[in-house]
């Protein structure tokens, strides 16, 4: 198994996951930022910022300077997510790098070509969703255009296996506001989509320990451990069989 070195000097996980939401925590926008070759100084936009602690770990640990959006209001407490994001900033020391504003892809009002680096995890699936494949594309489109030449998306998402889904764990991937048959796709398909909304794909993958940190998300997430019958039942049944976690490491030429 990969070790996460900068990652692993953050050891409470209950907190990490009330303040992300999604599998991986702070594993994945350490494995996410060592995969896009982050360098310190550069300006990076995290689409999907959720609590914003991705946000400020990245801000602390790769020294970039990060401007973190989400458009929602919090589940548990119905502030504005970015509300968190400048609290987790301030508790992180990194009000000076971090900059949060609530607004989401596709509507953003930057300027073309503003970031060096997009950051996007377990976010763009939930709006696939929502808005449909040409949504989905719509929001591919709009991280391109404030991508500048050159820079790097580093897309991370819940993602299937290239294998059919199998009956007995169909009635608990259908359920929910987001059910993930709906959400997730393979990385064959994710690769296409990126590809379709203008950028050169660098790499694609599934992340070897995607089994590992959904269990860990089962284990630590605040709805799971309060809702053992939903996401950890479903990640039970499941086996290891169909659900992972895919990355798509991208380039805008
Ligand atoms: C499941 S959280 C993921 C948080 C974090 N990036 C992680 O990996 O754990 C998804 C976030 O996407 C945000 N979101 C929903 N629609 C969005 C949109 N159109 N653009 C950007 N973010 C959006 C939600 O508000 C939510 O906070």
């Amino acid at each position: 198994m990969q070790t996460y070195d900068r990652s692993a000097k953050y050891t409470d996980l209950d907190k990490i996951y009330a303040h992300c939401s999604g599998p991986g925590g702070l594993k994945l926008a350490e494995f996410m930022a060592e995969a896009m070759g982050i360098r310190p100084n550069a300006r990076l936009l995290d689409v999907g910022a959720n609590r914003g602690i991705q946000s400020c770990f990245l801000a602390r640990e790769f020294g970039v300077f990060v401007v973190a959006i989400d458009p929602w209001d919090d589940r548990m407490d119905e502030r504005p997510m970015v509300e968190h994001i400048l609290e987790q900033a301030a508790e992180w020391n990194v009000s000076d790098t971090v900059l949060a504003i609530q607004m989401g892809v596709p509507d953003t009002k930057f300027a073309a070509e503003s970031f060096d680096y997009v950051y996007s995890t377990t976010a763009l699936e939930m709006v696939r969703t929502m808005r449909g494949e040409n949504g989905y594309l719509a929001c591919l489109r709009e991280i391109h255009r404030v991508l500048r030449p050159g820079g790097v998306f580093g897309l991370g998402e819940p993602m299937h296996l290239d294998v059919p889904l199998p009956p007995d764990l169909e009635p608990f991937v259908s359920q929910d506001e987001y059910p993930w048959k709906e959400c997730f796709r393979d990385i064959h398909e994710t690769r296409a989509a990126v590809e379709q909304a203008g950028f050169d794909v660098i790499e694609a993958d599934y992340v070897p320990d995607a089994r590992e940190w959904w269990l860990e998300y089962a284990r630590h997430d605040p709805f799971c451990r309060e809702k053992p019958e939903d996401d950890p039942r479903t990640l039970e049944v499941d086996d290891g069989r169909w659900t992972s976690f895919g990355y798509v490491l991208a380039r805008r030429g």
